[in-house]
């Protein structure tokens, strides 16, 4: 049963989702305090970011033991009573298998850099060039080199990501027999699958110098190698054991590399997150401008809907800046938000929503560097001063891309710290506007976007032509999209006017939904505007 197919995956980043012993920092406990909250959003399945032991230099990406639970979030009992308590809602637990790298303070780090058997090679060491240079000239994805010299074992180790996140070797066979019992683990406490961690990234060819470029020198060495395929083969034969789901976090994935990863017949995951629709407003003049380009990101949906029979929709989640900023509109912040939300529950594929994206949240307002958390971000903001690039440009270009955006805490409702927790301080700061965007004002009012969600996700379970239905795209201009869903007889059409301004479209029908008050539908859209349409 792919039941992945029908249900709307809703992601918690547990950190800033709900504290419940006034530490400042969200738990397990906390989580299964507002599974009501999801299951009446109409839930079914969470993606749970990582939750296991970290020093937390990448908030839990960097794991340092993969069977337990991190102290701040609770207890291997809080995580058994969550599975629990969101399977009597009929909601699933998908956890975050992050297996590229570790955190160097894990236990086969440590033994590794003390060359002890079996541990010696489960990490890539190189001894460096007798010039004094690093052991290649490959660059990271944070920013920094890749290679960290480890003074125990008296070599580098190379790390994609942050210096404390040591890469797996996975030419080391006990590695994937060490996952493969991870795997095992989590699935016997009754999680229904992971999400899975830049897994295109597994497989590394050799150490050789790259290709230089202007970013991720190196990268031809390890994107999407076909040994990687391999690994991800052998993992699903114990994953199909449980009938477990995976969704990939593939990235620079094109819709080739996408079909080979979620082929069926090729047994390797269910479905991938690409980058490409994110990636529209991606040049470097939108860090200094905000340039989005809604054609071009139509068209990128458009090339996706059609290219795989079956994939994520998403627009936000805990490495990106909020989707209404970005893709809608603050001042039409209401609007914006429902159209945004229109168009995730209703393209084909598995819906992504990213914890308080249900409620419009929008990007931080924080005033300065050292109000954020995100080691990417700080490493960034080295690098620009290493550059001697002024602190008025470097604001700028953190503040509108800082993974921190959509890392503040859960806005549930205007009293303290917006009712996150009861601590004096959240972790990281709570938005000042809290005030006027938190879920209890609007569960009160009939025309917020909370509402819209719930009504969307009760209609797309309703209506299978909105879940199962063919794609097919009617209009795509500078600002409007228009596409129809079709499954038998059965025929809806979606038009969204991504533009301050009215537009006009060719469709009509019977008006099923707009986030306007109208009666009917003559083909005119007001600006933000988003009807759903019966084909008669
Ligand atoms: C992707 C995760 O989503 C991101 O948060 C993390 O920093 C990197 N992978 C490294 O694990």
């Amino acid at each position: 049963m792919e039941w992945w197919k029908d249900a709307i995956i809703y992601q918690i980043y547990p950190r800033s989702f709900q504290d419940s012993n006034g530490d400042g920092i969200g738990d397990i406990p906390g989580i299964i305090s507002r599974l009501d909250h999801l299951q009446e959003l109409g839930v079914g399945a969470i993606w749970l970011s990582p939750v296991y032991p970290s020093p937390n230099d990448d908030n839990g990406y960097d794991i340092s033991d993969y069977k337990n639970i991190n102290p701040e979030y609770g207890t291997l009992e809080d995580m058994d009573r969550l599975i629990l308590e969101a399977k009597r809602r009929g909601i699933r637990i998908l956890m975050d298998l992050v297996i590229n790298h570790t955190s160097t303070k894990h236990a086969w780090f440590e033994k590794s850099r003390r060359r002890i058997e079996p541990y010696t090679d489960y990490y890539y060491w190189a001894p460096g060039n007798p010039d004094g240079t690093l052991p290649n000239n490959w660059t990271g994805f944070f920013g920094e080199d890749c290679w960290q010299w480890d003074d125990v074992r008296g070599e580098y180790y190379l790390h994609l990501f942050a210096r404390t996140q040591a890469d797996l070797n996975y030419h080391c066979p006990q590695v994937l027999d060490e996952v493969k019992d991870v795997l095992r683990f989590w699935l016997d406490r009754g999680v229904a699958g992971f999400r899975c961690d830049v897994i295109n990234l597994l497989w590394k060819d050799s150490l050789a110098d790259g290709e230089k470029r202007l970013a991720l020198t190196g990268l031809e060495h390890y994107l999407s190698l076909p040994e990687t395929h391999g690994i991800l083969r052998q993992l699903r034969k114990v994953l199909d054991g449980y009938r477990a789901f995976t969704v990939g976090e593939t990235v620079f994935v094109t819709p080739e590399m996408a079909r080979d990863l979620c082929a069926e017949d090729r047994g390797e995951l269910n479905m991938v997150f690409s980058f490409e629709h994110m990636e529209c407003d991606q040049r470097f003049i939108k860090w200094l401008k905000r340039d989005f380009r809604p054609k071009a990101f139509f068209e990128c949906l458009i090339k996706w809907q059609k290219e795989l029979p079956w994939n994520t929709i998403y627009l936000e989640n805990h490495d990106q800046p909020r989707s209404i900023p970005r893709f809608g509109s603050n001042s039409w912040w209401r609007e914006s938000g429902k159209l945004l939300a229109t168009l995730v529950l209703t393209l084909r594929g598995t819906p992504f929503i990213y914890q308080g994206q249900e409620i419009g949240m929008v990007d931080f307002d924080f005033d300065g560097v050292d109000q954020l958390d995100d080691v990417e971000s700080r490493n960034v903001n080295r690098l620009l001063s290493a550059y001697h690039v002024p602190e008025g440009l470097r604001w700028r270009i953190i503040s509108r891309t800082s993974r921190d955006n959509a890392r503040t805490p859960m806005q549930w409702d205007d009293g303290p710290n917006a009712g996150f927790t009861t601590a004096d301080k959240a972790w990281l700061g709570v938005n000042r506007n809290f005030h006027f965007i938190n879920l209890a004002d609007q569960e009160n009012d009939p025309d917020s976007i909370w509402n819209w969600y719930k009504d969307l996700a009760k209609l797309r379970g309703e209506r299978e032509v909105l879940r199962r239905g063919d794609f097919l795209w009617l209009e795509c201009t500078h600002r409007v999209f228009v596409y129809r869903r079709r499954l038998g007889a059965e025929s809806v059409t979606v038009a969204l006017n991504f533009s301050g301004r009215p537009a006009r479209v060719g469709s009509r029908g019977r008006l099923l939904r707009s986030n306007y008050h109208r009666d009917g539908f003559d083909g005119r859209l007001q600006p933000w505007e988003a009807v759903i349409l019966e084909d008669v």
